[in-house]
């Protein structure tokens, strides 16, 4: 009797606390990272600050599509990263010191969008003001408050460069254009050097919760690859390829692309930003290049795998590919703590210049260039060319490695190498302890391609009843 009685306590405390709790719970499903998680990185900002001084960061405007749609909004990477705030119209102060505002003690100040009954109908719901301070952890105003905000005169002021592509909406009294037009008018002088220097600083070395965040929006990519890979036939298009990897990236739990998706067949393998995917049908013989990558919670992938439409490489697509794969190999084991950041990519040309010369597509190194005409590396995070210090790495980073080799039609060497595209793209995760592959579950030998391109795919069943 007495093990029922704690049992049903037991039942009645958990559903109380779940109760509770979800009573607690913002309507808004949270996209943040924890909110300490920000509050840790507006510290770290405060210890670079001079004395007397305040760093102010705006949120991204919101762009236009066309006539009354905009693009879905993404918030500026920085302003995302030191708040967590995904909405627009908003401004952030650090300040160096706590401040006086309202009668309280703030170190930091965060000017948001207020509720608007209205607005939420059409838009979907906001944080609001008191909402935002209870789920950022952050003191908050309503953005329409900026205006009369008095800025402590005597501080110095840190800005970044303000945006320039932002539009007025004249329904909003503090929109983007508006707070940034109320702040021109505050700050006597604002200082435009340093911060963003000491934001890319931080931003690169990853916390836990980044890279937590990082490998689950890799896992996913490189997941999607190997779905493409037994899902590929001759005769897809190229928007169906790309419709794969998208649908998978939103089967498990990725909200966007990172970027624009390059699925490239052939020769568009050989354009290096191919985002059109407008070929119809792949054909047999061709290699299909995809660099495609995942966005979870605003930490994007950057994944490329190259494979042959037929499930097989012929002489030529494998002997180009293993170079490439060759110079990957090289460049990998260059990424090492204290190791110049372009020490890959010099390792990667030198590679793929000698192997261009030793299969006669070139006569001298000093050729190669024609064929790898882009960077090694570049490091990953919030964007996906991440900020950066661009010096010797630091541990905790997370960079790119992915050289390339593309030989358009009507290159100056043999046709047989004629629309070839090869790129092959890892995320290499850098620590005290040596370099680590995050993307390594995405086959990338021939041979590992080969043997997961015969697999079964669940998309092999999927028709389409005639049209007429
Ligand atoms: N996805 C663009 C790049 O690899 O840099
Ligand atoms: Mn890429
Ligand atoms: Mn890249």
């Amino acid at each position: 009797m007495a093990a029922f009685r704690l049992c049903v306590l037991l039942v009645w405390a958990t559903i109380t606390a779940a109760t509770a709790q979800s009573r607690t719970t913002p309507e808004k499903p949270s996209d943040t990272l924890d909110k300490e998680f920000h509050r840790q990185r507006r510290e770290q900002l405060r210890k670079q600050l001079p004395a007397r001084s305040v760093a102010v960061f705006f949120t991204a405007p919101v762009r236009n599509r066309a006539n009354d749609v905009d693009f879905y909004y993404h918030p500026d990477p920085d302003f995302y990263y030191l708040t967590g705030y995904t909405e627009p119209n908003a401004v952030l102060l650090v300040f160096a010191e706590p401040q006086t505002v309202n009668g309280k003690k703030v170190t930091d100040l965060l000017f948001v969008q207020p509720n608007n009954a209205q607005e939420e109908l059409w838009n979907g719901k906001r944080l609001g003001v008191d909402g935002a301070a209870t789920t950022l952890g952050i003191a908050t105003q309503p953005n329409t408050s900026f205006q009369n905000y008095k800025l402590d005169e005597s501080l110095q002021v840190f800005i970044k460069p303000l945006p320039t592509d932002v539009r007025d909406n004249e329904r909003d009294e503090a929109d983007l254009y508006s707070l940034v037009e109320q702040f021109t008018g505050k700050a006597k002088s604002a200082n435009l050097t340093g911060l963003e220097q000491v934001m890319a600083q931080l931003r690169e070395q990853k916390t836990e919760e980044e890279l937590r965040l990082l490998r689950k929006a890799i896992t996913i990519s490189a997941q999607a690859q190997i779905e493409v890979m037994k899902a590929m036939k001759p005769g897809m298009s190229e928007m169906e390829v790309q419709g794969i990897h998208e649908f998978v990236y939103k089967k498990y739990g990725a909200q966007h692309v990172g970027y624009p998706s390059i699925v490239g067949a052939g020769n568009n393998g050989c354009v290096l930003h191919y985002i059109e995917s407008g070929k119809p049908s792949i054909t047999n013989n061709e290699l299909v290049l995809m660099d495609v990558g995942a966005e979870v919670k605003g930490y994007t992938a950057d994944v490329t795998r190259t494979i042959p439409a037929n499930g097989k490489f012929s002489p030529e697509q494998k002997a180009i590919y293993e170079l490439v794969l060759k110079a990957q190999d090289a460049a990998i084991e260059q990424c090492k703590v204290g190791n110049q950041f372009f020490a890959p990519g010099q390792v990667a040309q030198d590679v793929i210049a000698d192997g261009l010369v030793k299969l006669g597509v070139i006569k001298n190194k000093s050729e190669a260039r024609r064929y790898f005409p882009h960077g090694t590396s570049h490091y990953l995070g919030l964007d996906v060319h991440d900020a950066g210090s661009y010096g010797p790495f630091k541990p905790n980073t997370v960079i790119t490695v992915e050289p390339g080799i593309y030989i358009p039609d009507g290159s100056p060497c043999d046709k047989k190498w004629w629309g070839i595209g090869v790129r092959i793209e890892d995320d290499i995760l850098i620590t005290e302890k040596g370099w680590e592959n995050l993307s390594k579950l995405a086959p990338r030998t021939v041979a590992d391609i080969e043997k997961t391109m015969v697999q079964p795919s669940a998309l092999d069943d999927f028709t389409l009843p005639e049209i007429k």
